[in-house]
């Protein structure tokens, strides 16, 4: 069943959204070579609790951590832990909240010095993607429009690998509503999209081929062929000409571009 929220709601989803956008920002301001992990994952867990809020990853079906801090072949799901972090890698952050029962849900992928040219472009079409989804996520239209976009835009025109076995959802009082909401389909498919919708949008595409497995953790998704994979997410209300984008960039873009120790120049 799909839930569709009013527009008194999607305000209350706009604030736990804009909550994740500025932990992801203290994230950017402070990550560098030689930091690791786990620290961040500390910072992130300190940041929500002191803006009365919960991190939602936390126990959700077991899961060990305040957040998935995905680096390199890490797909997503990666565990927070002490290796440093160095010049070139990839890492994406992603975190969850609940702020007066409401959800909020997206990541956002960094690099550390300079990861070098095909990754750069790996990480500049896969956040264009899920700028591609979302100009679908309007009324009238279906979640296959969506999961086309972005698959048009990653494996059609660079040959990028679609993964398969994860996907965009739904969210509001749960972390995983209806829809599920795929990064590869047909135009015309799936369920229609309708007025205040909420939606987590979340490509996530590797250099390399498409495959992955799991850990025996039951968590951390690797690629097979150990290629970088990259993870975006936003949460977005679907509207009738223009999805409304509940997360924000731009303050993590800022704090990205003022940090030396990243690569912005994207
Ligand atoms: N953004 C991911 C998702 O939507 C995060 C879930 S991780 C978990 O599925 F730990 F909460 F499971
Ligand atoms: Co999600």
């Amino acid at each position: 069943m799909i839930i569709c929220k009013s527009l008194e709601e999607v305000e209350w989803m706009r604030q736990s959204a804009l909550l994740v956008s500025k932990t992801l920002t203290e994230v950017a301001s402070i990550i560098k070579p030689g930091i690791n992990t786990l620290h961040l994952d500390k910072v992130i867990a300190e940041f929500i609790r002191d803006h009365k809020a919960t991190p939602s990853f936390l126990n959700y079906h077991g899961y060990p951590f305040n957040s998935c801090i995905s680096v390199n072949d890490v797909v997503v799901h990666g565990f927070p832990d002490k290796n440093e972090l160095k010049e070139g890698d990839v890492i994406s952050v992603d975190v969850g909240v609940i702020l007066n029962k409401w959800h909020g849900d997206h990541a956002y992928t960094f690099a550390i010095g300079n990861p070098g040219k095909e990754i750069i472009q790996l990480i500049k079409v896969t956040k264009e993607s899920l700028y591609k989804g979302i100009e679908q996520a309007i009324v009238g239209n279906r979640v296959g429009d969506i999961s086309f976009a972005i698959q048009n835009h990653t494996e059609t025109k660079f040959g990028y690998g679609v993964v398969r076995e994860l996907v965009g959802h739904g969210l509001g009082k749960d972390l995983h509503e209806d829809p599920q909401v795929p990064n590869y389909g047909k135009r015309g498919c799936g369920s229609q999209l309708k007025n205040g919708m909420v939606l987590a949008i979340e490509p996530m595409i590797n250099l390399g081929t498409r495959s992955v497995f799991t850990e025996k953790d039951g968590w951390i998704v690797r690629t097979k062929d150990k290629k970088t994979s990259v993870h975006f997410e936003h949460d977005v209300c679907v509207r009738k000409n223009k999805a409304d984008i509940l997360s924000d960039y731009s303050i993590i873009e800022a704090a990205e571009k003022a940090n030396s120790n990243l690569f912005s120049d994207y």
